[in-house]
Parts: structure tokens; sequence; C-alpha cells
């Protein structure tokens, strides 16, 4: 318990849930330089490294011989190695040094001199290498599509409408390792529906990982760790040379492949030697190279919250970001994994890699809500996702999707659906009935699928595998079945699978099928004017969200639903009725614009403040001024004119004061602005209270409500109601007398 309830209620906000501790490095609790890690050093003898970070040849690991013999270009690094940390750190931010310099220089460091350079940078000099150094010059995005109840429908939907929104490559995973295939399919069939087409992955067991990309059910990989030290890998049953053959039989088959490494996973596993996280990852990400590897997604992936809980964390996790990218890796930046319990927390480190933009800002964007998500919850979701809109819309950046409309939605939705639906039924699957693609198509959850009969779902996807059945299989399918586009579509992925077209660093396939990547869209990042720009049509495709109407159209008359007739009598004389209230109505009450900003009628208004003065036995008289449309000048010019002295002035908007004769204009008696508490009842009180001030009673004020977001809502629709107030004005018209009905 806290004395303070300030520091009470502190302690019970979000940001308080996440742990935090100290650095400890003999155990790895430490981003950077732990003193257990080595100083840059390197030593090459007849064009072969023979030391590594001060290990000579004699004691390298198995993983300091990997790194040394197909990570390190001999030719390059000793007169890399020579360089100071903080030169190379530099140029990492000099516009004028290509990023081609950058990466052949990269090619000759050691672990442990790429530690020191890039913590030469700070968090915003970080970014603007990874602006600079990001392979493929158009960013893009990576959905995770899974459900809890691994429903082939919701599968098919979501994936569809992932792609909709922008995704270019969906991973799936499964709850039953046994429904790998169905969940494969599901996601390949979806991904192929409506505008566009992704890559697709099943993240399982290895060999059946491999195997169902080699059956066509997927079109990538991703989940080849790898780890820091020896151990870790032993522990995993595993060394670089086994990961490297993995990925060479994936790339054998024109499969794409990446390989996944991060932060934090050695000390979890308790095989840190004491080392620094960053020191550590640096090694794996050279172990990742020399493995001849495209790319990685790394970001510290499942073990994020470990690197946050320490001093400069999610910087570390950008450096980890940084140093695959110098190393001409592809980078899909993490962002997948659960890193906080704050939305402000998430969201800033999300800006890290979503500024400067990478291949893949999320290694797994939770395209359906986290209940679902069977890789532990991600840290954005469906619910995030016109969150995620609108940053892209604020900032001018692509963040690789768009915004949608529902019945785009739910028409591939309904589609894909469909589709599994009828190859399901094609090939004598378990029935997806038409309840359950309906539920599919308007589903929040699978919370809202019916229940399928698992038993038989398992049993046939084991007959699936066993009887040898391949995509070649659902292509079919669908092709017989009135799915034709899809087919095609899936079929022109495997196509490209045998050229090896999309073999090359940071490949995605567009619709067409069209490939980019490095290849065709290097990133040339020189500095202000080049490398990415959003084009004309993609500003727009960002800017264009559906919650966001043409301002033209707010604050027309007839919104009201009832107009207020009012008959212009003519020009206003001074009142000489002691017993007379004036109410002053801005230029554009009941005629350019009928309701308030709160959607109240003029006329109740009117009729309202009336009412509030009569029941005081006070008279109103109403006048419209001409000559201004600001509140104060209003009601002043209505307390000039009024035989009390006192008036009530009102803009269209509703905004009101009560005046009188002898104050200056911008002085008042009370005043009261737009505010959500402005009812019918307040505009009674205001004419009862100007009755009062007229009559020489004690007034008690209307009270004043704080509340904090008005401005937020209705500064728009203020500005819009005030202009068109203002574009009534006519200077030089005298205050009218009104006659209303
Ligand atoms: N290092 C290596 N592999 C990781 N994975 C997740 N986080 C890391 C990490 N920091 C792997 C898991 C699993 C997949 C989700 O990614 O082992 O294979
Ligand atoms: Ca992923």
């Amino acid at each position: 318990m806290h004395q303070s309830k300030r520091f009470q209620a502190r302690a019970g906000r979000d940001i308080n849930k996440d742990s935090y501790i100290r650095e400890w490095p003999e155990t790895g609790l430490i981003l950077f330089h732990s003193p257990c890690d080595p100083l840059p050093q390197i030593r090459v003898h007849a064009g072969r490294v023979v030391e590594l970070d001060g290990t000579p040849e004699a004691q390298f690991d198995i993983l300091d011989r990997f790194i040394a013999r197909r990570a390190i270009d001999p030719a390059v690094a000793e007169a890399a190695m020579a360089m100071d940390s903080r030169e190379i750190a530099r140029m990492l931010v000099d516009i004028t040094t290509p990023r081609a310099e950058i990466v052949r220089l990269f090619s000759g460091l050691t672990p442990a001199k790429i530690m020191q350079v890039v913590d030469c940078l700070n968090v915003v000099e970080m970014m603007m290498a990874l602006q600079k150094m990001r392979a493929r010059r158009t960013p893009s995005n990576q959905a995770h599509v899974t459900n809890k109840k691994e429903n082939p429908a919701l599968l098919a939907a979501d994936a569809a409408e992932a792609v909709e929104r922008g995704f270019a490559e969906l991973e799936t995973t499964v709850g039953v390792a046994r429904y790998a295939p169905f969940n494969a399919m599901a996601v390949l069939v979806g991904s192929q529906t409506g505008r566009g087409t992704a890559l697709t992955q099943c993240a399982v067991e290895e060999s059946l990982g491999l195997r169902l990309a080699l059956l066509g059910l997927t079109t990538y990989a991703e989940t080849l760790s790898v780890y820091g030290t020896a151990q870790a890998f032993h522990d995993g049953d595993d060394s670089p040379w086994s990961k490297a053959f993995l990925a060479s039989a994936y790339a054998s088959r024109g499969i794409k492949v990446r390989f996944t490494s991060g932060t934090g996973s050695e000390a979890l596993m308790g095989h840190s030697e004491g080392k620094s996280m960053i020191y550590l990852e640096a090694r794996c990400l050279m172990a990742i190279k020399g493995a001849g590897s495209q790319g990685v997604q790394n970001g510290s992936i499942s073990c994020i919250a470990l690197p946050e809980s320490l001093p400069g964390g999610v910087r570390g996790v950008l450096a980890e970001n940084l140093i695959a990218e110098l190393l001409d890796l592809e980078l899909a930046s993490g962002n997948d994994a659960m890193a906080s319990h704050s939305q402000i927390r998430k969201a800033a480190k999300l800006m890290l890699q979503f500024l400067p933009g990478t291949d893949f800002i999320f290694s797994g964007y939770s395209s359906m809500p986290r209940e679902d998500n069977l890789f532990g919850g991600g840290n954005f979701d469906a619910e995030d996702l016109d969150d995620y809109n609108v940053l892209q819309r604020d900032m001018l950046a692509d963040g690789g999707l768009r915004p949608v409309r529902e019945a785009e939605v739910l028409a591939v939705r309904r589609r894909a659906a469909g589709a599994i639906q009828a190859v399901f039924d094609e090939l004598g699957l378990p029935p997806i009935g038409t309840e359950e693609v309906e539920a599919a198509v308007a589903a929040r959850s699978s919370a809202d699928m019916p229940d399928r009969d698992v038993v038989a779902d398992l049993e046939a996807a084991e007959r699936f595998l066993r009887e040898g059945r391949d995509g070649v299989d659902v292509i079919r399918a669908l092709a017989r079945r009135g799915f034709a586009d899809i087919a095609e579509k899936i079929l022109a992925i495997q196509r490209l699978r045998v050229s090896g077209d999309y073999l090359q660093t940071s490949s995605v396939v567009l619709p067409g099928p069209r490939v980019l990547s490095a290849v065709n869209d290097p990133n040339e990042y020189r500095g202000p004017g080049t490398g990415y720009q959003l084009s004309a049509e993609r500003l727009r495709e960002i800017a264009d969200l559906p919650q966001a109407p043409d301002p033209r159209t707010i604050g027309q008359a007839g919104a009201a639903g009832e107009s207020l007739h009012l008959e212009e009598t003519g020009a206003a004389a001074p009142g000489t009725d002691r017993r007379e209230i004036v109410v002053a109505v801005g230029p554009a009450f009941g005629s350019a614009l009928d309701s308030t900003l709160l959607g109240l009628p003029h006329r109740q208004v009117l009729q309202a403040l009336v009412e509030g003065i009569e029941r005081e036995q006070m008279k109103a008289r109403v006048i419209k001024i001409y000559a201004t449309s600001d509140c104060g000048f209003i009601g002043h010019a209505g307390a000039c004119l009024s035989g009390s002295g006192i008036s009530i002035g009102i803009q269209s908007k509703g905004t009101t004061v009560i005046h009188r004769q002898d104050l200056e204009p911008l002085n008042n008696l009370e005043l009261f602005p737009q505010a959500p508490n402005l009812t019918l009842e307040s505009y009674r009180v205001i004419g009862r209270n100007a009755a009062k001030y007229a009559k020489g009673e004690p007034v008690l004020p209307v009270p004043i409500q704080i509340d904090n977001m008005a401005r937020l809502k209705y500064i728009v629709k203020t500005t819009i109601l005030h202009l068109r107030e203002t574009e009534q004005v006519r200077p030089d018209k005298p205050a009218q007398e009104l006659r209303y009905a």
C-alpha cells in the first residue's frame, strides 16, 4: 500500500504489470557488453580466419567454426576490423555512404565488432540506418492466421481478409499437430481469394513443415531457429550445419525460407555463457548468413519480454533488427509476441520498426482477436487494425496495410469459406456446413463458430497425408467447383516455385503474380527524396479511411429534420422596455444552419431560451446579428440593443454567452462554451439566469463541467459550423428584428 494516492493509482496501471529487473551479466541478463563478452579481434592467415574475437582456431566451438568458415569474408576482414567502430557507425547514418558499401564492410566484421558498432548509435540513428539498410525498397507485413477451434472455414475467411488488408505473408500453426495439413490448406485457399495473393506457411515440427511445403500446401517456411551458443544448439538437437541443410532442402525446391533468432533465447535456456544478448544475437545472425539464408525473423520474437525487462531492452531489439539488415538479410522484425500490458509502451516500441519500415514490420500481426492466436497472443490484433491504419495515415508511413470496407471484407470471407467448403466436399473430407460458412463470414472469433467433429477431422487429415494427396488435388477440386480463379492463383505460385522466382532476397508475391524482391525493387536510400516513396495511388489508399467523411457534407442545413421559421422585420432599434432580454442569434442561426453542434434543433433551443426568460416574467426579444460570428460580440451587440441591458448571445453551433451592455465585448456575465452537457434544459437555465441578472436578483452560475474529450470529439464539427456561420457575416448589415415560429 502506498501512502500517496497518486502513487497508488500509478501502481495499478498497465505499465506496472510488466516485469522489470536490474542487469545480471553473469547469466546473460544484459543487452550489450557483458564483462564475459570478448573484445573484437580477428586474424587471417593464408586467406583463412584463424582467430575470432580472441579465440584461436584450436579452441573454436561449432558456432565459431561455422562463422569463421562461412560468414566472414577473409578478403575484407582485416581492413574492416581495423576501422574505428564509431567511424563505421557514422557511415550507417551518412546518406552519402551507399548501402552496398556498408554491406561489403560488414561481411568482414566479427560478432564483437558488430555489437560495438551498433552500440555507438542511439535509437533515432538506428532507425535512420534501418531505413537505409532494408533490403527491399517497399516495406510489407506478415499476419498470423489461427484459431482455437482450428476451424477451416474461419481460417480461410481470415486468410482472405488478411490479404484484402494488404498482408503479404500469412503464417498459421496448429494447436493439435495433426491438424497441420488442413490448416495449411485452408490458409492457402484463403490467401488466393479476392484481390491479392500472399505466401503462406504453417509453423510445425521441422520435417512435417518441409513435407507440407513439398506437397504444395505451403509456399514458404520461417521457423528455423538458431542460437548464439553451441550448448543452446546442442539442447535443440541441432547444429548450424543441420539448420543449413534444412534451409537448403526448402530452397532446392524453390520454397522461400528464412531463419528465426532473437535476443533472450540463450539466457532463457540457461546457455548464455554470461555473454550479452546482442553479442549472442550477432553470432546467430552470422550463422544464418553463413547458412546461405536470404533472411531472418528476429526482434526477440517469443522472448521479447525478457530483453524488455532490462535497461535498453527495446533499443537492443532495434539493434538486433539492424544487424540483420547490415548482414544483407531480409528482415521480418518481430512485433509478433505480446510485448507489454501497456498500450503506450506497445505503440512506442512499434514505432522503431514502423517508421523506418522493414521488409516485414510484423513477423506476425494477429489478424484475429488474440484469444484465437495459437502463437500465444499477438502484440497487435484484429481489434487494433483501425489504430494501425490511422498510424499509417498520421505519419504517411507505409506499414503495408490498407483500410477496407466491410462489404468487401464480407464478400471475400464468404468466397474463401465457400471455396474451402467445396474443397472438403470434393476431396471427401468431413463436411463444412453452410451454417459454418455463414458463421465464418461474420465471426469475431472462433467462439462464434460451431464445434466440428475433431476426431473425424484428425482422422481425415492423417488419411490425406497417408494417401499422398497434395496441393494439386486442392487446385483440381477448386477448378471443378467454380473456383477457377483461386485455383489459377495457387497454381501460379507453384509455377513461380519451380522457376525459383521467389527465392531472391526479401521476395513477396503480388497480384499478377508479380514478384517484388531486393533484386527488382532494391532499397537504394540516399537521403531525402530517395528510396521508398509513397506513390500518389498508395497515398490515396492509406488516407482513405471509411470513417473519414468529406467535410463538405458536415453541418448542412436540413440536418435537424425540423426548421425554424424566422422573419426579418427590419433593423433593430435600441429597446426601452426594462423587462426585455434580447436573444441575439448568429448570422446562420435558423437559416444556413438549423441545429447546434450537438444536433439540437435551433427551433427547440430558441424555445428553451425564451421559456427560461418568460418563466421569470421577463420578455424575450429575438434579434439576428449579421456583423460578426464571434460569440462575445454577438452577445454584446444584443446587450446594446436590450431594454434591460442584458442579452443572451448564441452562435449557430450552440455556444452561448450572457452579456451586459456596460461590459467589454470579450468580458461577460457567463459563458457556456459548447460542451456535451449542454442540453435543452441548460438553455432554459441560461434564459432564467439572464432574466435574474436583469431583475438584479442573486444568480447561481450554471456549474462548469470538465470533459477532457470534448475538444477531441467536436473540434472538426465546431470548425465547420463556425466556418458556415462566418460565411453568413455581412459587416455592414444592421442587426435585424426577428419574428419566429
Ligand atoms: N530465438 C530463436 N528462435 C525463436 N523462436 C521464437 N523466439 C526465438 C528466439 N528468440 C522460434 C520458436 C518457434 C518459433 C515460434 O520461433 O522456437 O520455432
Ligand atoms: Ca512469423
